[in-house]
């Protein structure tokens, strides 16, 4: 597989084409950004923490039966995808209270939410990620009331298999944020799954162990995303 030109560089990963039309390279950058890019740091082995746990985790997903975009990992920090139309929307599942939901409606963070919430983002850093609605997507040519109805299903199933999977490693899956795109007219799991997308509580102790290490300040940010991978099972590589 060649690596060509740059497609897009974002705030974490850079996209690269291929020889092949419908491949794209993914390229996990060390940089680190929250609050739609305005608290920005690179953090050594980042990139290659998440690439190897997204892989790990999109691995699983597949076994489960979940249709993604991920087809193989190519180096410590890159990784081989099918190339999707991006339905511009992240999709998130809350399991917990925490981060936005807490400052929108005024409820106390750490909140059992059963059932888990759903809510769709658009995605626009210039607008702070605003949340929008069903209609929205509809009205606007976001996507399709097919295409909608299975981002929802898809996004609860991954809540399924992961919430599992983490509690098995002592963790609470708290909430996640997941992106799809569409692929020869199917809806594809798309972007990346990792501790920089979700957030991951120690269950006994309920420490914070991803993002919101860097968006809070409290250090040991790729620490405590090498702490996941191990209690995962997942040995990191970094060249
Ligand atoms: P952001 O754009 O939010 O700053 P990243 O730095 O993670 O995010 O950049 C990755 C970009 O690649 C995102 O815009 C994401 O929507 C896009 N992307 C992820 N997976 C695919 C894919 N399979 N095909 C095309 N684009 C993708
Ligand atoms: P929030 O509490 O900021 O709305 O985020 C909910 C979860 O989704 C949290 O794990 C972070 C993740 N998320 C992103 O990674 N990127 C985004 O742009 C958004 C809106 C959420
Ligand atoms: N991923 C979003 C952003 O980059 C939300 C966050 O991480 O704070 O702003």
């Amino acid at each position: 597989m060649e690596k060509r030109d740059e497609l897009y560089a974002g705030k974490a990963k850079s996209v690269y084409t291929t020889d092949d039309a419908d491949r794209l390279i993914m390229l996990f950058r060390d940089d680190t950004s929250a609050f739609d890019g305005k608290k920005k740091e690179a953090l050594a082995r980042k990139g290659a923490v998440n690439n190897q746990f997204n892989a790990a985790i999109m691995e699983k997903l597949k076994a489960a039966g979940i249709p993604c975009h991920f087809e193989k990992m190519l180096s410590a920090n890159e990784s081989l995808v099918k190339k999707l139309d991006m339905i511009p929307v992240e999709c998130v599942v809350r399991n917990v209270s925490a981060g936005s939901i807490c400052r929108r409606l005024g409820v106390e963070e750490g909140l059992e939410l059963n059932p888990p919430t759903f809510e769709f983002f658009l995605k626009n850093d210039d607008l702070g990620d605003p949340m929008v609605n069903d209609y929205h997507i509809r009205s606007f040519g976001w996507a399709t009331d097919d295409q909608v109805a299975q981002m929802k299903a898809l996004t609860f199933q991954v809540n399924d298999v992961l919430k599992q999977l983490f509690l098995d490693g002592g963790m609470l899956l708290v909430d996640y944020k997941l992106e799809f795109g569409v692929f020869n007219g199917e809806v594809l799991l798309g972007d990346e799954f990792s501790p920089d997308g979700c957030r991951l509580w120690d269950k006994e102790t309920r420490e914070k162990l991803d993002k919101d290490r860097f968006r809070q300040g409290l250090g040991g940010v790729v620490e405590a995303y090498e702490e996941v991978g191990r209690r995962l099972g997942i040995a990191f590589n970094y060249e």
